[in-house]
């Protein structure tokens, strides 16, 4: 029998790297035959992702511009999935998330009548503005999907109650696949990160940042901004660390309000062998990214998550995280918490992971293997 083609479809490094356990599993596999198309949805911070893991596209859409707009992302994606699809004819199409590249992914595998198969399925805030567009893109793909691979069996409910109930598997999330693969390898040359953060002062904790969510452009940014100038002003024994994310609604700000700060590094978005090498090193971890709550107990980082809801509640429950919000004033309270009060620090670092054990990838082939693909 010949093997299924599988195709994946992504586009933004998030997706890569959840994705990747995955396409690495199946290429060791005589069954599947996997097929990457990068739909360029990010350029740069895509390109990295696919070099560390060794994965090489068979299509390629460079459909990024600067400064695009959800529309004229969405349009232009769908036209050209068109003939990637007739060209490839997969037997299942793989999407993962809620980015633009997951949502008309999984509309274009529908349109061809291919089974589309969605991975983290089933996150919800409840609230469609928040995370936007995010929300809305994640309940639209359970609409069009035929395969539902749920982190946790929360988000497995959450399908439950929106009367998806078939074909629906609790798989963990397979970023803690990735996570470990990647440790190892950074484990094998420690020196190449030792060297590239060799600017860090090691007697002083590092607090991690990033920041991208549309939601809290404008206003929300700016006060996430001043919390951690002030927090860098009031705690001369830290040192915060800000890889900032390549979005020019991100970048203006970060830049206008933190730069020439002494313990403030705004870096370039890091590779993430890099990320991961810091989130290590790291003391606590002030965010908005998703993937980031889901790492960070695996290391024993505390996070702060700088949003008014997260669809991650088994973080917060587990007390490994806790929601912040945007409040300036909020943000540097309960940073600074963390910083003095041992008892509390050593409670959240010590909370554990509920999102996966690192077999996710393993899980979903053996359903692919019995799916009727
Ligand atoms: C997108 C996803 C978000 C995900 C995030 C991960 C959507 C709607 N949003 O948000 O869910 O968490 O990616 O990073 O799909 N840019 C570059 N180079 C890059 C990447 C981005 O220059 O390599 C700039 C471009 O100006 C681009 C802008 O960032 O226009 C925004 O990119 P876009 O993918 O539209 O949204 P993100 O905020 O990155």
């Amino acid at each position: 029998m010949r093997p299924k083609k599988i195709l994946f479809v992504l586009g933004t490094r998030p997706e890569t790297i959840k994705l990747a356990p995955l396409i690495k599993a199946l290429m060791q596999t005589d069954n599947f035959q996997p097929l990457v198309c990068a739909t360029g949805q990010h350029k740069e911070m895509l390109a990295q992702a696919l070099k560390f893991f060794q994965i090489k596209p068979q299509f390629n859409l460079k459909i990024m511009r600067r400064n695009q707009t959800l529309s004229g992302l969405t349009a232009r994606l769908l036209v050209k999935l068109d003939k990637v699809l007739n060209k490839s004819r997969p037997d299942c199409l793989v999407v993962q998330g809620d980015t633009t590249t997951a949502l008309v992914g999984a509309l274009s595998g529908y349109y061809h009548q291919i089974p589309v198969a969605h991975i983290e399925a089933g996150l919800r805030s409840g609230d469609k503005h928040a995370p936007y567009p995010e929300e809305i893109n994640r309940v639209l793909i359970s609409r069009l999907a035929d395969y539902h691979f749920a982190p946790t069996k929360a988000a497995a409910a959450n399908l439950k109650k929106e009367g998806v109930t078939k074909n629906v598997l609790v798989s963990g999330n397979t970023v803690l696949d990735a996570l470990f693969w990647s440790l190892r390898k950074i484990k094998e040359n420690p020196r190449i990160y030792e060297k590239y953060f060799s600017f860090l002062d090691q007697n002083k904790k590092i607090i991690l940042v990033t920041g991208h969510r549309r939601e809290n452009f404008g206003r929300q940014f700016e006060n996430i901004c001043l919390a951690l100038k002030d927090l860098a002003r009031r705690n001369k024994d830290v040192q915060i660390v800000y890889p900032v994310h390549l979005n020019p609604q991100v970048q203006k700000p970060v830049f206008k309000i933190l730069k020439n700060i002494p313990n403030i590094h705004l870096l370039k978005p890091l590779a993430y062998p890099y990320l991961l090498w810091l989130l290590d090193k790291c003391y606590l971890v002030l965010t908005d990214s998703g993937g980031l709550q889901e790492e960070a107990p695996s290391l024993g980082k505390p996070v702060l998550v700088l949003r008014k809801v997260t669809e991650r509640l088994e973080g917060l429950k587990a007390g490994g995280a806790k929601l912040v919000g945007t409040d300036w004033k909020n943000i540097v309270r309960q940073t600074e918490k963390l910083l003095t009060d041992q008892k509390v620090y050593k409670k959240m670092s010590g909370a554990g992971n509920p999102y996966g054990d690192g077999r996710a990838a393993l899980k979903i082939i053996q359903c692919l293997k019995k799916a009727r693909i």
